[in-house]
């Protein structure tokens, strides 16, 4: 059994279906991290806990920009005949928007980071500067901005994963299962 590397016409190949679910599974620890740092007492714990959701937020990023490349050499697969225009109009713009919140989202966390004067921390051998100076009043806008964009991202994609199952169960089209590993496209 050969599982396509690239795109093919009728299914996402390994390379984009990789990219999808990591990120996912990675957003996900990242919602359940801010909530434990929402629960944690102590200084040394919380600081842990925030080090540890900076390094996969940044992770997240640097797998956007990787996507974000494949994607441009890779087109995705046709939306099913099918879908009317208005369906496929929402999903279009449900992805892009997507897209623009994978960065958006680890940006608006760095920005932060960076405004409360803890932009500056290490990744593995890599050191990430702070992106500007730190300033409290920045620091409460920046704050905010990654909380909204986080929760917009959030509820988005809940939307998209209802859609997906709609897909698949109501609509009984290969939509969700072109994006599941293991399935070779008709
Ligand atoms: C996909 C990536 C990310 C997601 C989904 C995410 C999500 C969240 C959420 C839901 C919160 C809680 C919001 C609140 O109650 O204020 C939060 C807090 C925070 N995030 Fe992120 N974040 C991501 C990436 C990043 C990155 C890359 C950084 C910094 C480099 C970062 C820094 C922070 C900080 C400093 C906090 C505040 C923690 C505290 O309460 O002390 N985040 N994030
Ligand atoms: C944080 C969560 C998620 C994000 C950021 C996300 C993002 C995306 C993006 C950007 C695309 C478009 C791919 C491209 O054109 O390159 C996509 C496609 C897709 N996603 Fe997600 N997704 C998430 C969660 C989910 C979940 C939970 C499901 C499952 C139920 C799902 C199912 C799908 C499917 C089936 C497609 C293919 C749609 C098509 O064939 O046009 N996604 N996703």
């Amino acid at each position: 059994m050969r599982i396509p590397i690239r795109n093919t016409e009728s299914s996402y190949g390994l390379i984009s279906q990789l990219f999808h679910w990591l990120i996912v599974a990675l957003i996900l620890f990242q919602y359940t991290w801010a909530w434990r740092i929402d629960q944690a007492e102590g200084f040394r714990l919380r600081l842990e806990l925030v080090t540890q959701h900076k390094t996969i937020g940044m992770l997240v990023l640097l797998l956007a920009v990787l996507r974000l490349g494949w994607r441009v050499f890779n087109r995705p697969p046709e939306l099913p005949a099918s879908m009317e225009v208005w369906e496929r109009r929402a999903a279009q713009a449900g992805h892009a928007l997507l897209y623009v919140l994978i960065f958006a989202v680890p940006l608006s966390g760095w920005l932060y980071s960076s405004a409360a004067g803890l932009g500056e921390y290490w990744w593995g051998p890599v050191t990430l500067p702070g992106l500007i100076e730190s300033s409290e009043r920045l620091e409460e806008v920046f704050g905010l901005t990654h909380q909204v964009l986080a929760i917009s991202l959030g509820v988005l994609a809940v939307i998209h994963m209802l859609a997906a199952l709609r897909h698949h169960f109501f609509k009984g089209d290969d939509v969700l299962r072109r994006m599941l590993p293991l399935w070779r496209g008709k």
